[in-house]
């Protein structure tokens, strides 16, 4: 599963390594984003927080590291959850600031519901962890990383979309989104196995951090 997760991520992670190269003076790999070049500073931070969120945020689902290293779990969610908070605050900087072809269309106010919904969901993850529920902690994590992991989803939609509904605003928009949309359903899913699979074994004991 981590594996399958850090796959999905590495194509935005490695665009975003060669735009963070542009950024500090080398070479120009990637098309030119004026929004950028305008201003770095938001999407600097985004990109950094976002590489190292969804790495750590993946090996946070591996069950045989949280079982042989169960405190690496707790030291690096310490980690995962600034990082989770500061790339959805980052995306709504840029969602705010960044002047552009995006917000020429009614669908912006969506995907800044799924910046907000990305800190909410870690929030929610972090206030039930320190109260002992775990299950409600795994859950609303899981549903923040699927939010986030929509940039990885993003590429195949984007990809496979921009032949079939063309490239104008509104069709980026619907394929942004569209990513979304099959994330947080498979999320969904993942999680009614999960608990399927539990049955009625009673919720692992954890102390309130
Ligand atoms: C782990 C998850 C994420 C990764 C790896 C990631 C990666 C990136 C990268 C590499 C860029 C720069 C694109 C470029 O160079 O043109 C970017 C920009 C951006 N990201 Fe993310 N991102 C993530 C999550 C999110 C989320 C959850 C949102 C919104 C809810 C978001 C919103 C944005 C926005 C608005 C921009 C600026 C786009 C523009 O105006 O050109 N990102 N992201």
């Amino acid at each position: 599963m981590p594996l399958a997760l850090i796959a999905l991520a590495a194509i935005p992670i490695t665009a975003g390594t060669l735009r963070l190269v542009e950024v500090f003076g080398g070479p120009h790999n990637l098309p030119t984003n004026p929004r950028i070049t305008a201003s770095p500073a938001p999407v600097v931070i985004h990109i950094v927080t976002a590489s190292l969120y969804a790495v750590l945020g993946a090996l946070q689902f591996s069950v045989a590291l949280r079982r042989r290293h169960p405190r690496w779990h707790r030291m690096s969610g310490r980690l995962v959850v600034p990082l989770g908070l500061t790339v959805a605050l980052s995306a709504l900087w840029m969602m705010a600031f960044y002047s552009g072809p995006q917000d020429t269309n009614a669908l912006l106010p969506i995907r800044f519901a799924f910046g907000i919904g990305l800190a909410a969901c870690i929030t929610i993850g972090l206030v039930a962890i320190r109260r002992g529920d775990v299950r409600r902690h795994q859950a609303w994590m899981t549903r923040g990383y699927a939010i986030a992991l929509g940039a990885g989803t993003q590429v195949f939609t984007l990809g496979l979309g921009k032949p079939v509904v063309g490239s104008g605003p509104l069709a980026i928009s619907l394929l942004l989104i569209a990513a979304w949309c099959i994330n947080l359903p498979i999320a969904e899913y993942d999680l009614r196995r999960t608990r399927r699979a539990r049955g009625r074994r009673p919720a692992p004991a954890v102390q309130p951090a």
